[in-house]
């Protein structure tokens, strides 16, 4: 099994916690590769099975927060059938950001079965933390 992480960071957090995660599925066998969302790995993606999408969470803190320069996510190319979760990274409050992008996500066919917010002042827990949810949850039987 193959994944892909695609992230859309604007200051670091969201690239650095893609990177642990892709660590971490890789270290749990599934083999991952991260890339932002203007230089999508094109032969990575369709190769995947699983495809996990981060964003940061913009917003005004406690209200109307959504994924961060979303417009770019929205043109995730199209992972028909394959699983997909998502994450963000957030200072103090996430809001609608994971169902919002879980949203743009299904939007591009992708079968969402998770999402996670992970506070960017513990990016590596937080980031270790969803990676074994997602191991959980993922379906790993061959394509
Ligand atoms: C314009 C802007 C708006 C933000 N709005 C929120 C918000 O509403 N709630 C929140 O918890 N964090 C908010 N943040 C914090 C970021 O989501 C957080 O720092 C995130 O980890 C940044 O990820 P990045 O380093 O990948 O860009 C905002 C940051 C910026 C720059």
């Amino acid at each position: 099994m193959k994944a892909t992480v695609v992230y859309e960071s604007l200051t670091g957090n969201t690239e650095q916690a893609g990177q642990i995660i892709a660590r971490e599925l890789t270290a749990a066998g599934i083999e991952s590769v991260a890339c932002p969302i203007t230089e999508v790995n094109l032969q990575a993606l369709s190769e995947s099975d699983l495809v996990v999408v981060g964003s940061w969470t913009d917003g005004l803190f406690f209200f109307g927060q959504k994924p961060g320069r979303s417009g770019r996510l929205a043109k995730l190319p199209v992972i028909d059938g394959k699983q997909a979760a998502v994450y963000c990274t957030y200072a103090l409050h996430a809001g609608k950001t994971l169902d919002k992008l879980s949203r743009l996500v299904s939007n591009r066919g992708g079968e969402v079965i998770g999402g996670y917010a992970i506070k960017r002042s513990d990016l590596e827990a937080g980031a270790v933390e969803f990676v074994d949810r997602l191991l959980g949850a993922v379906d790993a039987t061959p394509a």
